[in-house]
């Protein structure tokens, strides 16, 4: 018997030398410590002994099952730490590999459209003010003189919501809204926001787009304060050599009315494919406000006159950065999109 657990022994402190693994060590456990593992057996069979060989064969079992029990412990602390060398080495990072390139965004080139005018008209004192999308029919064209089933209405089809609310089709009913809040003071602002319009779309209509509406009232303010403004403009935009004509016009909102051109910035007025040979392009429309729309907002038009204007964002971006189609803006293609890289502008 004690050649037996001697041999036992043996057998189990090699396979614990063996065990690769925490399962492979715990099975040792099982086979040679268990309940019905050989090393109890003997304990078993114990009974049989003289009562002389029994406290010494205890006594043999005893420092057997310390031996193997003390190994295995031994044995787990070993496997434990190589678990944990081999997890850190699999987590580890090589700091020296190439990073994935991180893709930094970039303002979409009509917001920098709008915030060079924005700019440039805050440097003139200007406020920048909002209105609503989604506008009352009275805001969009009663206040603008274009009372119910004025013709001038079907030039700007409309996206109605009801009877009386509409997406607005301009950015003139803040010039309404503007005055009602300033009761009656001088007023110098700009309103840039997304107007819509009943349109089909294609390289030149879209039925989203941006304008930047502009009013100024106050006393005496005269045409020629427009033109200086729209020639100061002209020449932010598109170079310090523009020049501006102002051609008759008709919007109901103002009386003159004008479009206004700008010398083309690529011929320098001597006629290319941008202005159509023309050498002028035009850029948007203004005019004195008209006296009605003074009233109707409360402003009284025999002591104070202003003037007016109303730019098409998409159409002063495609011009300045020769954009041939307006869907470009809306259809977010990367590849157009990165082309106007912040540094580039
Ligand atoms: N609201 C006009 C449009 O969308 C543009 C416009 C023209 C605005 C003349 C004005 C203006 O303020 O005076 O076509």
């Amino acid at each position: 018997m004690e050649q037996q657990l001697k041999q036992l022994e043996q057998e189990a402190l090699a396979k614990i030398a063996d065990a690769a693994d925490l399962k492979a060590l715990n099975d040792v456990r099982v086979a040679y410590l268990g309940k019905k593992g050989p090393i109890t057996d003997l304990l078993k069979g114990m009974g049989k002994l003289s009562a002389e060989e029994r406290p010494k064969m205890g006594a043999l079992v005893n420092t057997v099952r310390e031996n193997v029990t003390a190994e295995l412990e031994k044995k787990v602390a070993v496997l434990e730490e190589a678990a944990i060398l081999a997890q850190l080495e699999n987590e580890s990072i090589d700091v020296t590999l190439p990073g994935a390139k991180v893709r930094a965004g970039n303002r979409h080139l009509l917001t920098r459209v709008i915030e060079e005018i924005e700019d440039l008209f805050l440097g003139m004192g200007y406020e920048i003010v909002e209105g609503p999308e989604v506008e009352k029919d009275y805001y969009n064209f009663e206040a603008m003189n274009l009372p119910k089933g004025h013709p001038a209405r079907d030039m700007q089809d409309s996206f109605y919501i009801s009877e009386e609310t509409l997406l607005r089709t301009h950015t003139s009913p803040v010039q309404a809204r503007t005055m009602e809040a300033k009761k009656g003071e001088p007023i110098r602002v700009i309103c840039p926001g997304k107007v819509f319009r009943r349109d089909t779309d294609d390289a030149t209509h879209s039925h989203q787009f941006m304008q930047i509406e502009g009013l100024v009232i106050g006393e005496n303010i005269r045409m020629s304060d427009l033109k200086g403004t729209l020639d100061a403009l002209a020449k932010k935009m598109f170079g310090a050599e523009r020049e501006i004509r102002l051609r008759p016009s008709f919007f109901p909102f103002t009386e003159p009315s004008v479009e206004v051109d700008v010398s083309c910035h690529k011929c320098s007025g001597k006629g290319c494919n941008v202005c159509k040979q023309t050498g002028w392009i035009e850029i948007l429309g203004a005019g004195m406000v008209h006296p009605n729309v003074l009233e109707m907002a409360g402003y009284d038009s025999t002591k104070l006159s202003g003037f007016a204007f109303g730019i098409g964002a998409e159409r002063i971006a495609m011009l300045k950065y020769g954009v041939d189609d307006i869907r470009h803006f809306y259809t977010n293609d990367t590849r157009f999109l990165s082309q106007f890289h912040q540094a580039e502008v």
